[in-house]
């Protein structure tokens, strides 16, 4: 019989996607982008959450941030999630190289748009240069007859329209593809890429009754410059 210890959750779930909010989204694009036709959270558009014609996609998304939190089954009952930021990230055959959100708790993707051409999985690394079935590194790189879930240094998740990705924040990731800045300054533009909204989450108590490994609630925090 053999053990599986210490996974790791990634939960992915999915919503229709009407036209109408496509457009919303290609228009939010453009007018949350700069002359170049770039728009990042690095740019400063990180507020995508805060429109409110996506009231109803965030309530979906953290519909399923909850689904995520259950799966560990985690009680919310004292927790105050917060969205601290959400950007798009448009691409066509450009990718993400591996990268983290680790000054955050948990993190999303969510795909309003996929244009077939340009799919592309997204790919979650193991935390630390070794495996833990590895007593030294590389030790798996050349004797294992196939790569599995049980083995894998990286795993690809296929993507589609529709998906919601949540996964931890510290988590390492990847797109493939070159690593380039792309243009969109048109809604034609828009229709032939592939379209992903990123956003970081933070985890607080509710309140200061207690202290359980949480952040105390945000109205308990003192601002330097109040003083
Ligand atoms: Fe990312």
């Amino acid at each position: 019989m053999k053990h599986l210890l210490f996974p790791t959750v990634i939960w992915q779930g999915n919503r229709n996607v009407t036209q109408q909010e496509k457009t919303d989204w290609f228009n939010a694009y453009l007018e949350n982008s700069n002359e170049d036709g770039i728009s990042m959270d690095f740019l400063g558009y990180q507020s995508f959450h805060k429109l409110p014609q996506f009231e109803n996609i965030f309530k979906d998304i953290i519909i399923n941030v909850n689904n995520y939190l259950d799966s560990l089954s985690i009680d919310k009952s004292n927790l105050q999630l917060y969205i601290t930021k959400s950007w798009v990230n448009v691409k066509t055959t450009s990718g993400n190289p591996e990268h983290d959100h680790c000054e955050n708790h948990i993190s999303f993707t969510y795909y309003p748009h996929i244009n077939e051409e340009y799919s592309n999985d997204l790919r979650f690394y193991r935390q630390g240069r070794s495996t833990p079935n590895e007593p030294y590194f590389g030790f798996l790189e050349d004797i294992i007859t196939e790569w599995t879930p049980d083995n894998c240094k990286s795993f690809a998740i296929p993507i589609s329209e529709g998906d919601i990705v949540v996964f931890p924040a510290n988590l390492s990731h990847s797109t493939e593809g070159e690593d380039y800045m792309e243009s969109f300054k048109t809604l034609c533009a828009l229709e032939k890429s592939r379209f992903c909204v990123g956003g970081d989450i933070l985890i607080t108590r509710k309140t200061t009754e207690k202290y359980d490994k949480l952040l105390p609630p945000m109205d308990n925090w003192l601002t330097f410059n109040s003083l």
